[in-house]
């Protein structure tokens, strides 16, 4: 059985003078999701955007915004995010004391709830929330900018979490975000991901051709 595959372009390697247009044509090029690096200048070393950016994207699309949180403390702005249009609320377990609390607050606020493990964050962190998630989010670069190299050995882990997951006959999603191309997505593929997250690969490769790029991705 073939898992079908969702493709999340970042949003990160768009032209950001145009951010509403880039959405639009993302949406237009068979993007599935929308995904949007937060960043806090903290958590990780750069600064991105935040609620009100995402708010005046809301009525552009319908698509998913698939946002993903790199602050720390996390909690206080989930409700933010949530009233901004997010869709889909990842978090890292590093920036929140209580990972079972924030899972709680996106819950209240009617959102999917998304788990992100660093390059080097182990299963062990999240294995006992796993029932009470939609979506863990596998980085394969360190967060914090796009244009990175993928970095292999996250394979293993995700194709161990895909084990648990099915063992346990849970129905989460495997997103991978950080240095996909086209070669290494079929990897990440046969690994258990079925959301893929790519920023410059998509925005770059055949002259910026989004639409070719994210069927390339699709299909690979
Ligand atoms: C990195 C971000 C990624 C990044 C992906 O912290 O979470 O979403 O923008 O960009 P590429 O595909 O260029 O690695
Ligand atoms: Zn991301």
């Amino acid at each position: 059985m073939t898992v079908p595959i969702k493709i999340s372009p970042s949003i990160l390697s768009a032209d950001f003078s145009k951010l509403g247009d880039e959405v639009v044509s993302l949406e237009k090029a068979g993007a599935d999701y929308i995904h949007i690096d937060v960043m806090d200048g903290h958590f990780v070393p750069n600064l991105t955007i935040g609620p009100e950016v995402i708010k005046k994207l809301r009525p552009l699309t319908k698509k998913i915004f698939d946002v993903h949180l790199m602050i720390s403390p996390v909690d206080n702005f989930i409700n933010d995010f949530a009233a901004a249009g997010a869709d889909i609320i990842t978090f890292h377990p590093e920036a929140t004391e209580d990972i079972s609390k924030t899972i709680e607050l996106i819950r209240k606020q009617n959102k999917k709830v998304g788990i992100s493990l660093k390059p080097k964050s182990k299963i062990d962190l999240i294995k006992d929330h796993l029932d009470k998630i939609d979506l863990v989010l596998i980085m394969s670069v360190e967060p914090g900018f796009g244009g990175q190299k993928f970095m292999p050995e996250v394979l293993e882990k995700t194709k161990k979490l895909k084990e648990i997951l099915n063992e346990k006959k849970l129905k989460v999603d495997i997103e991978i975000d950080g240095g996909i191309n086209f070669e290494n997505c079929s990897l990440a593929k046969a690994a258990g991901v079925n959301i893929i997250v790519s920023g410059s690969t998509i925005f770059k490769e055949n002259k910026g051709d989004l639409k070719k790029n994210i069927e390339i991705l699709r299909k690979n």
